[in-house]
């Protein structure tokens, strides 16, 4: 990670902790006045023993007890008000981050997703800002407090005795050293921890995901294999941390007994007795003890810095990825549904190499059904998805009436179209809502009407509350077919003038499909339809047919004439005629 790129992200979070102004300051004001609440009590303590209780003198016994107490509560007080506030800072920023994170990343183009697995992006929303959030609620502020505090010691003990105070620090250096050893050996003890837990993360969730398949084919064992090496890996990273850990905190534990050991001995032993006073030394005792209290924990909460200094690199760097839809002004304002494709060529992004339609021209005109067949992996679903403007950067053109599609807004674009596609996608909501997707221009009315043509009447009879009836993830309660039948209907209820099916039916029974057909004929013939089937009965009324072969059109025209043609369209069909 560049160091400006650091200072950049680092900016852009503190915009988001600017919103909390107010608890933002008090939280930060709180930070010295608790450290000098800490340091404090010692010197007080001093005072009483030396001026109070050795000299037997009660004279100023309750305005000390006073300050004492006073000092106590405001320390316990604060520090319960400041964990509190940046605990409520952290929470309300992460939720602002999140909620822009989301709507970014929503935003970016389909060739972006192609490149990044889906569980980069969920951890980048959920654990991931965790992360920068304990970073900033537990790290950054107690390593600000922590530093405070062990230079107002510092203070406090040269102001008390700069002799004892140079003692103490002559055993230092070599803590120092070790301790910085032992910070770096964490580093990359932590390092290990966050890439293997990643790597088990990942591999749990494929798992998870697949474990059908993975059940079926007997694959448990292999897979539980693999899952243990990742889970051992994990095991052992965490323990050799553990070990540095423990190592560091013992070794300071006791150099702070063996510093103690020292200043008493030169105190006492050294030096005359009565050149320091025993409320001296009880103070000192203390400030040696909240000298290195900090740094026990100082390992710790580098290692929380790092680690949210890369959640800070992860989340600002998503935000810096700018593979969005770049805005286009020309508006499909109303789109009568004529389309012509004039010479069309398309490579996806990612294989530049790889041409996947080559020269296609095709022209449909507002009202006309036009089917699209041809051998797996010919380029069908492209040029859906090119009309859907899921991927741009095609040759030729694409016009929708007079628009040119690469020049057009494309969310304009999106609301005159609606589609059908192989696998339906359904939300864990509602059939009502999986079908009008929350729009609120398709009725109650509408979305039943809408259902019925798709002949999806007895799937919703089988749910317990109708149309009301939630779906679970995925769609998982329902067959593939009738959840195709839920995602037909969905395209039926909006009222767009082009209709795009690819392999809309291809779950579904001939039966079933019959009557789809039947019920939305009239419903298609007002509309545009692109449709892409392997049934060929389903297509042959089409007005028009485009045979396609590694993206190129070897064939065109209608059912009758592409039959007396003799060509793939007519082998096609006689080899479906002969199977059934
Ligand atoms: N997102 C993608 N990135 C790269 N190549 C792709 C992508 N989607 C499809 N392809 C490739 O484009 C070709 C055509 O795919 P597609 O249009 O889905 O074919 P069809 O729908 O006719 O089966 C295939 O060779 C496929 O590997
Ligand atoms: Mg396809």
């Amino acid at each position: 990670m560049s160091k400006s790129n650091d200072k950049e992200y680092l900016i852009q979070y503190l915009k988001y902790l600017k919103r909390y102004k107010l608890p933002l300051t008090i939280g930060l004001i709180s930070i010295p006045l608790i450290s000098l609440a800490h340091i404090s009590q010692p010197l007080i303590i001093k005072y009483a023993i030396d001026n109070i209780f050795l000299p037997k003198n009660s004279e100023k016994l309750l305005l000390v007890t006073m300050l004492l107490t006073l000092s106590v509560i405001s320390e316990f007080s604060l520090r319960s008000l400041q964990s509190f506030l940046f605990q409520f800072i952290g929470q309300h920023t992460v939720t602002d981050i999140r909620k822009d994170l989301f709507r970014h990343v929503t935003s970016l183009k389909m060739s972006y997703f192609d490149k990044t697995p889906q569980g980069v992006l969920t951890s980048r929303l959920t654990s991931d800002l965790e992360s920068l959030n304990d970073s900033f609620a537990t790290g950054v502020v107690t390593l600000i407090a922590d530093f405070l505090t062990i230079i107002g010691v510092l203070i406090a003990m040269f102001y008390l005795s700069v002799e004892l105070t140079l003692v103490t620090l002559a055993i230092s250096p070599p803590l120092f050293i070790f301790v910085n050893v032992c910070r770096k050996q964490l580093r990359v003890q932590y390092n290990r921890i966050r890439s293997t837990i990643g790597k088990l993360n990942a591999s749990i969730q494929e798992q998870l995901e697949g474990l059908g398949i993975i059940q079926q084919y007997n694959r448990q064992n292999f897979n539980a294999t693999q899952f243990d090496i990742l889970n051992t890996a994990y095991k052992k990273a965490t323990i050799s941390s553990v070990v540095y850990d423990a190592l560091l905190y013992s070794i300071i534990e006791s150099m702070a007994s063996v510093t103690l050991g020292v200043v008493i001995g030169y105190a006492l032993g050294f030096k005359n007795g009565d050149l320091i006073s025993i409320g001296l030394l009880v103070a000192f005792i203390d400030y040696i003890q909240k000298f290195f209290q900090p740094l026990k924990e100082i390992s710790n909460k580098f290692a929380i810095l790092q680690h949210a200094l890369a959640s800070l690199e992860k989340i600002f760097g998503l935000f810096k990825v700018t593979d969005v839809m770049p805005y286009k002004d020309q508006q499909l304002t109303s789109f009568k549904g004529e389309i012509s494709f004039k010479s069309l060529s398309f490579h996806y992004p990612s294989h530049p190499d790889k041409p996947i339609l080559d020269n296609i021209s095709f022209n449909v005109r507002p009202g006309q059904t036009i089917a699209i067949v041809g051998p797996t992996g010919s380029g069908k679903s492209t040029i859906v998805k090119l009309l859907l403007g899921l991927y741009e950067g095609y040759a030729g053109s694409i016009l929708l009436d007079q628009y040119e599609l690469r020049d057009t807004n494309t969310k304009s674009i999106r609301n005159h179209i609606a589609t059908v596609g192989q696998d339906a996608k359904l939300f864990n909501r509602s059939v009502l809502f999986n079908i009008t997707l929350g729009n609120p221009l398709i009725s109650r009315e509408d979305a039943l009407q809408a259902i019925k043509l798709a002949n999806a009447e007895h799937v919703i009879d089988g749910l317990p509350n109708g149309i009301d009836s939630p779906l679970n993830q995925f769609g998982h309660q329902l067959s593939s077919g009738e959840a195709q039948l839920i995602s037909f209907a969905r395209a039926l209820a909006s009222p767009c003038p082009l209709i795009l099916l690819d392999e809309a039916t291809a779950n579904i029974d001939t039966i079933n499909e019959h009557a789809i057909q039947k019920a939305t004929s009239e419903l298609l013939n007002q509309r545009t339809v692109i449709v892409i089937a392997h049934r060929l009965s389903t297509i042959q009324h089409s007005d028009h047919i485009i045979a396609l072969k590694n993206g190129k059109i070897i064939e065109s025209g209608t059912h009758s004439q592409l039959i007396s043609n003799h060509g793939f369209y007519s082998k096609l069909y006689s080899m479906q005629f002969e199977k059934t």
